[in-house]
């Protein structure tokens, strides 16, 4: 019989207040965080942490770096570049997918709510288990693959107007914002490669440097790996970087269309 709530040990319960010091100033803000221990029996839960915006930096992971370093080193977060670049500091925050490092404390009314990106296993608080998504990452072999050899006194070269065709490509960071966010992904995302891999995949089709691209496409002809794609459009949305992977993947159906009638 189908199960409509979650089992115990996965219900989210409410933990610790950190109330701010006494005398701190008057620009308080209040940041509910998801935590989790994998050491400790205990479920996951959430905790508020009050603080001084007067004394943080204005994006969400300033104010992680702070509580971290100021009230409680515990909470675990992955981060690296802190300006958009690694996709490593990609989480949930006032219910969207998006790096904490580039999203302003200012964007968000009331209580800053952060959770770890959806439907991801959780290894600690807010640091999702990307095991299955690398590995789909690998699987679309993410370099340049050629049958040619090449010139022996230069690189392969790209005409101006190719190489302009992996704009809006290259860009992506992988952070998986869009996979996380996408329904198709959740339910299937097992079998599903998810528009943040799927991007990847178009990005190397389109490549003309690239002479793999018919084995390429044979790897995605599949119910699964590519056609759970529905067109829902939350990845398009909500990527940090204004990348459009339903455009990608849409792209990707027309070359298997396009070999089809040939
Ligand atoms: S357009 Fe496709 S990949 Fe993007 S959210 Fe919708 S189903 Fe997922
Ligand atoms: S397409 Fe955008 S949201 Fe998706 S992984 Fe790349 S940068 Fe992140
Ligand atoms: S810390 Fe690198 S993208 Fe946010």
């Amino acid at each position: 019989m189908a199960q409509f709530t979650l089992p115990k040990n996965s219900k989210i319960t409410t933990g610790k207040h950190h109330a701010a010091k006494p005398g701190s100033g008057q620009k308080l803000r209040r940041f509910k965080i998801y935590r989790y221990d994998p050491d400790s029996e205990a479920t996951p839960r959430t905790e508020t942490y009050e603080v001084d915006l007067a004394t943080c930096g204005p994006m969400v992971l300033d104010a992680l770096i702070k509580i971290k370093n100021e009230i409680d080193p515990t909470l675990t977060f992955r981060r690296s570049c802190r300006e958009g670049i690694c996709g490593s500091c990609a989480m949930n925050i006032d219910g969207t997918n998006t790096l904490a490092c580039t999203k302003s404390i200012a964007d968000v009314s009331g209580e800053v709510k952060i959770y770890p990106l959806p439907h991801m296993p959780v290894v600690k608080d807010l640091v999702p288990d990307m095991t299955t998504f690398y590995a789909q990452y690998a699987s679309i072999k993410p370099w340049i693959r050629t049958q040619s050899s090449p010139p022996p006194d230069k690189e392969r070269l790209q005409s101006p107007a190719d190489r302009k065709l992996i704009d809006g490509l290259y860009e992506c960071i992988l952070c998986a914002c869009c996979s996380t966010s996408c329904p198709s992904y959740w339910w299937n995302g097992d079998r599903y490669l998810g528009p943040a891999i799927l991007l990847q995949a178009y990005r190397w089709i389109v490549d003309s440097r690239d002479e793999d691209t018919g084995a390429r496409l044979d790897d995605l002809e599949d119910p699964f790996r590519l056609y759970r794609c529905h067109t829902i459009m939350n990845c398009t949305k909500t990527c940090p970087k204004g990348l459009n992977p339903a455009k990608a993947i849409a792209e990707i159906k027309k070359a298997m269309l396009a070999r089809r009638a040939v």
